[in-house]
């Protein structure tokens, strides 16, 4: 039955989407009795992420293993819910807080530079040496959870710098999202899982007491605070008990949940980014000149990652290629239609982003291949970013998905994305030893299965920013 979801997530369906011949839908007997429609073309994908969206919602067993997972979150919300706290939600994600956060990152850039520096002191000159070669996962997902923890909860979990435990806590959560946990999460009874839980279950429950006592400490604190009538920071949590409509458990869960949806995402495009900037000398040596061009044109700083072109079709690109959920489904919760078909209640639908992105279909017969110019018009225009060019569908680039239920931090992604990059490759020169391409393993987020190792050596002459 998981066929469709063998590893790496997302390869058995790009093959069929390929080689069967269909006309957007395509119908997948999973078992006996069991199937799905897996979509394909732009049209169909339209006609559930935005037409008829509220007619999909994720199935039982993939909201029971995102809550066991990341909790009571937004993405596990239905219906009127989903639409009510969505709305409401919405405004800590607007530019002006986006702009906020730009110092933040950059100070959390300038922090793992140095981290990095210091853990690899013998890095003094250009000559790479095998025992340079860093696992850069890591790095980039404790930046990204502190950033994570600054955006939502204005706290700094200064997990780069010394505080591994709550770090820890979310590498045992993300070690967690395979496909036997998935189906022992999702398809187990309630009590057989509460009275024989596995060795996972147990560690994953822990972490997730750990994680929740963590932020309920901070939520209590901001609780007292908003009582005192004190003015609150512009972070989602404030957002959250401003409106009125949430309790403290909500508070707790969806600070949580945004915790886990926007760090280990994020940090596994930056090191894929960085893993392809490494394979490509050429590449990287254009970049750098961008970059410092960039810091060079005195354009203000919560503006200067758009100003960078090449390092935004870059990162585009190795989102294309990589994107850190694969695959993502949906079930008819009442009748409805796609692409004017007939599709009854209870039909499972598979929304694969790793499909759409790698298809030869919308990207060409290069498809599989990173070819950041395939982003870049040629037009440079004043402005930001103005010269990278828009796929040739909506469609064509799921990472984000689109419609109601698209990733609300995207924008934050792709600044913060920006920045580290840029920090990383003015302070070091990046190089790939690895021959093959680091495998992924992974459902809830496909991450590299045994890291990304680069090796970094440090620049004669920084660029400052
Ligand atoms: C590169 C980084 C990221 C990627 C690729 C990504 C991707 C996604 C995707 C594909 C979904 C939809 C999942 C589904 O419905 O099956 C999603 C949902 C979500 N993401 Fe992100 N995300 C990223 C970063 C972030 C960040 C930084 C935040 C918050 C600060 C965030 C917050 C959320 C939330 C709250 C949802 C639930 C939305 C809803 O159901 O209405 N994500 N993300």
């Amino acid at each position: 039955m998981f066929q469709s979801f063998r590893e790496p997530i997302g390869e058995p369906l790009l093959e069929w989407s390929q080689s069967i011949p269909n006309d957007g839908l395509i119908h997948l007997h999973l078992s006996v009795g069991s199937h799905a429609l897996l979509l394909t073309d732009p049209e169909s994908l339209a006609d559930v992420l935005i037409h008829h969206a509220y007619d999909y919602e994720k199935p039982g067993f993939l909201r029971r293993h995102l809550r066991h997972a990341l909790g009571e979150g937004l993405v596990v919300e239905r219906g009127e819910a989903h639409k009510k706290k969505r709305k409401l939600l919405m405004p800590a994600f607007q530019q002006q807080r986006l702009y906020n956060m730009n110092p933040i990152i950059l100070s959390t850039a300038d922090l793992l530079v140095k981290q990095l520096r210091a853990t690899i002191p013998s890095i003094v000159s250009s000559e790479l040496h095998s025992k340079n070669m860093v696992d850069i996962k890591p790095w980039m997902s404790r930046a990204a959870l502190d950033i994570a923890g600054h955006f939502i909860l204005s706290h700094d979990f200064r997990t780069i710098y010394e505080n591994r435990a709550f770090y820890n806590a979310w590498h045992v959560i993300e070690k967690g999202s395979t496909l036997s946990q998935l189906i022992w999460q999702g398809f187990s009874p309630e009590l057989i899982k509460r009275l024989c839980p596995t060795s996972q279950d147990k560690q994953i429950a822990s972490a997730g007491i750990y994680i929740r006592d963590t932020v309920s400490r901070i939520v209590d604190e901001r609780l007292e605070q908003y009582k005192r009538l004190d003015k609150l920071p512009g972070d989602v949590l404030s957002q959250m008990i401003t409106t009125g409509e949430f309790t403290r458990e909500e508070c707790i869960e969806q600070a949580v949940f945004g915790i886990g949806a926007a760090f280990d995402t994020t940090a596994n495009i930056l090191s894929w980014a960085l893993y392809h900037i490494a394979k490509h000398p050429q590449l990287q040596a254009t970049l750098r000149a961008e970059v410092k061009r960039g810091y060079e044109m005195n354009v203000p700083s919560e503006d200067i990652h758009r100003s960078m072109s090449l390092l935004t079709a870059v990162i585009l690109e190795a989102s294309r290629l990589h994107p850190p959920i694969p695959v993502t489904v949906r079930k008819a919760v009442r009748d409805s239609s796609i692409k004017n078909q007939f599709v009854p209640a209870g039909t499972c639908i598979i929304i694969s982003p790793y499909v759409a992105n790698r298809s030869s279909k919308l990207w060409g017969i290069e498809a599989e291949q990173f070819s950041p110019e395939r982003w870049l018009s040629g037009r440079i225009r004043d402005g930001p970013s103005d010269n990278i060019e828009s796929p040739s569908s909506p469609y064509a680039y799921l990472t984000f998905l689109h419609g109601p239920r698209s990733c609300p931090g995207r924008s934050l992604a792709m600044m913060e994305m920006c920045i580290i990059i840029s920090s990383i490759v003015t302070v070091f020169k990046l190089t790939a030893q690895q021959e093959n391409e680091p495998e992924t393993r992974g459902f809830l987020s496909a991450s590299p299965k045994d890291g990304i190792h680069i090796g970094l050596s440090k620049l004669n002459e920084d660029i400052h920013i």
